[in-house]
């Protein structure tokens, strides 16, 4: 999704801005640019492609913007329009005095568009921004105040949009609002800093004001004021952000992602910190509002999330049932926006979401939340929106996680829903003691079985050389690792480009078995447990069309050796653990792929940390 920064303050801004940017690259985009108050003018420079382009423009600009201490940036991920020079932000109006960077969708751009264009305007974009950029100035040509100007023409947009508005009248001021899209500003000494997320302004400061929708803070190097939407004055909720730049940085890894899939273990431990003390105490769930009366008033649970998110809601489905006897479904957001759905007051609606931005899971969650169900969020960020709509909440603690593809936060929900689902389950009391106790011993247990996993990678760096050259993989698995299949599968697709298919084993005959011959590779997530044989014999099945298989095991089991090309050992785990467990050397398999074959492992083409847009 697009990235947002600003500056005004006493230092110079150039620098800033890029750095700033920089930070926000995981969030995917192909093309960037700035705006910076000159002395008599506001100079817009911007270039399609990564940060280097942009920072090779400015070079043979340096003389005339080096003294600029206000200014904005943006990183745009193309939605309306190609990702050309044109098309980037910055957009200005006519004159050019009025400039913004946005991130979101205007939904009733078009109407804009011709409203504006029968008014005079010239549009030289096809985007959306630009539409923002001729009303906003055409409101300060009447107002001849900034911040009225924006507020006045927030009241005529549709849609979702974080803005950072500056005016060439305006030596040191900016102007900001937001709807539906995030947008923090942080405060310095005597300077302000505007961004989309955390990671831009984090070196700067840790203080900072997250606007609500609807807000307009109009900033000089002086103050900060905040009105809402009908122009009153607000009082600023000022907060100490929790991360440390040490967050941001690879610390000797190659990648991001290979830095966060060896934080695992860490992540698991911090998650357990405070809720889970010993095998015999009870699950302490703070921010979880849900009692004896509210769990007894439920006929059902539906859990709504996008992509890993849903992955992981999935085996929250496997783990909640299993439980706590309560009917689950699960769907994605993207689906669920847009059917009648059978949501009440009756209902737990649980959104799953590591940036706790995702348009359409926030969407969905608005849309439950207005029928009256309970809100419950399980999230990495608790200072996101969807946190904000949350009657319960759970954080996942997982740290920022940089890199596109997820992984440290997917374990963290994966242990986000033991949590709730054991949580719950004592509650009901649904759940024998002597059980209770023995799945949170196991659940204890798994940092260090992580740890060996990632101590020793060596078969997982071969099996990636042996298969890196594949264009397709189909991931096979049964019960509560399916979920586990469809992550794998989307962890390879995502970061390699190559074409894997989750599938549970038992619909290989109903017709993906046509697919397989040698040039096939099958993957089998052959956990010890209940369907430990049934997986076996769909393995079997496959290695008779002459797939080439590979097994993800910790069964010891010797015939596998004939059965399987590979088999990636993992340490044992009661069965119902086993997602967690199996999905490391997933993960891993995916990133050595990936780094083997040259690919942009953090920021693989076309997609984006956080999909804000619909
Ligand atoms: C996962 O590797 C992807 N980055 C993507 O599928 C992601 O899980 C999805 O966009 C949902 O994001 P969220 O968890 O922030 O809502």
């Amino acid at each position: 999704m697009c990235g947002i920064v600003g500056y005004v303050g006493d230092r110079p801004v150039v620098d800033i801005l890029l750095d700033g940017l920089e930070q926000l690259e995981y969030r995917g985009y192909d093309s960037s640019g700035i705006a910076l108050k000159c002395a008599d003018d506001i100079k817009v420079y911007k270039a399609e492609g990564k940060l280097i382009n942009l920072r090779n423009t400015l070079k043979s600009h340096v003389s005339e913007v080096s003294s600029s201490t206000m200014g904005i940036g943006h990183i745009r991920w193309a939605t309306h329009g190609a990702p050309t020079l044109l098309n980037a932000h910055p957009h200005t109006c006519n004159c050019g005095n009025l400039v913004l960077v946005h991130n979101g969708i205007i939904e009733n751009y078009k109407e804009l568009r011709e409203k504006l264009t029968a008014q005079g305007c010239v549009f030289r974009s096809q985007t959306d921004t630009e539409a923002v950029a001729h009303l906003v100035a055409s409101k300060y040509a009447k107002t001849k105040d900034l911040t009225e100007a924006v507020r006045l023409a927030t009241q005529e947009i549709e849609g979702a949009y974080a803005l950072c508005v500056m005016h060439n009248d305006y030596k040191n001021t900016l102007v900001v609002t937001k709807r539906n899209a995030p947008l923090l500003v942080g405060i310095g000494e005597g300077e302000f800093y505007v961004a989309s997320d955390v990671p831009a302004i984090i070196k700067h400061t840790k203080k900072a004001m997250y606007l609500n929708d609807n807000q307009i803070a109009t900033i000089t190097p002086e103050k900060l004021v905040l009105i809402d939407k009908d122009g009153n004055e607000l009082p600023q909720k000022i907060e100490v952000l929790p991360w440390e730049p040490v967050a941001l940085s690879k610390m000797g890894y190659k990648h991001f992602m290979l830095k966060e899939i060896h934080e695992q273990p860490d992540v698991v431990r911090n998650i357990l910190v405070g809720k889970l003390h010993a095998p015999d105490e009870p699950i302490v769930l703070n921010e979880v509002k849900l009692n004896k009366e509210t769990l007894k008033n439920l006929n059902r649970i539906q859990i709504i999330a996008c992509g890993t998110s849903l992955h992981a809601a999935m085996v929250g489905k496997y783990l909640i049932e299993n439980f706590c006897g309560i009917a689950v479904d699960v769907e994605a957001s993207s689906e669920y926006i847009y059917r009648k759905t059978v949501t009440d007051a009756h209902t737990l609606v649980i959104g799953v979401s590591q940036s706790g931005e995702t348009a359409d899971t926030l969407t969905a969650i608005k849309q439950a939340k207005a029928k009256g169900s309970h809100i419950l969020i399980i999230t990495n960020r608790p200072d996101s929106a969807m946190a904000r709509e949350a009657d319960s909440l759970v954080p996942v603690n997982a740290g920022i996680e940089v890199s596109v593809a997820a992984t440290k936060s997917y374990t963290a929900q994966l242990m986000a829903f033991y949590l709730l689902a054991l949580y719950m389950a004592e509650i009901k009391e649904s759940v024998d003691v002597p059980t209770m106790t023995s799945l949170k011993a196991e659940m204890m247990l798994l940092p260090q079985k992580i740890d060996q996993i990632l101590s020793n990678t060596d078969e997982v760096q071969k099996c990636a050389r042996a298969y890196a050259n594949t264009k397709d993989f189909i991931y096979v698995a049964r019960g509560i690792n399916f979920p586990t299949a469809l992550e794998g599968a989307l962890k390879l697709k995502e970061i390699s480009y190559i074409n894997a298919t989750g599938y549970p084993a038992g619909e290989l005959k109903h017709g993906p078995i046509a697919m397989l011959d040698e040039t096939m590779p099958v993957l089998s997530i052959l956990m010890n447990g209940s369907v430990y044989e049934k997986l076996l014999s769909n393995s079997e099945e496959a290695k008779a069309r002459n797939a080439r298989m590979i097994a993800l095991t910790n069964s010891n089991d010797e015939k596998l050796n004939d059965l399987f090309e590979h088999i990636i050992r993992v340490p044992d785990v009661q069965e119902l653990f086993s997602p967690v467990i199996a999905m490391v050397p997933l993960q891993l398999l995916a990133y050595y792929i990936a780094e083997f074959l040259g690919k942009d492992v953090d920021q693989p083409r076309n997609l984006a940390k956080s999909v804000t847009v619909e």
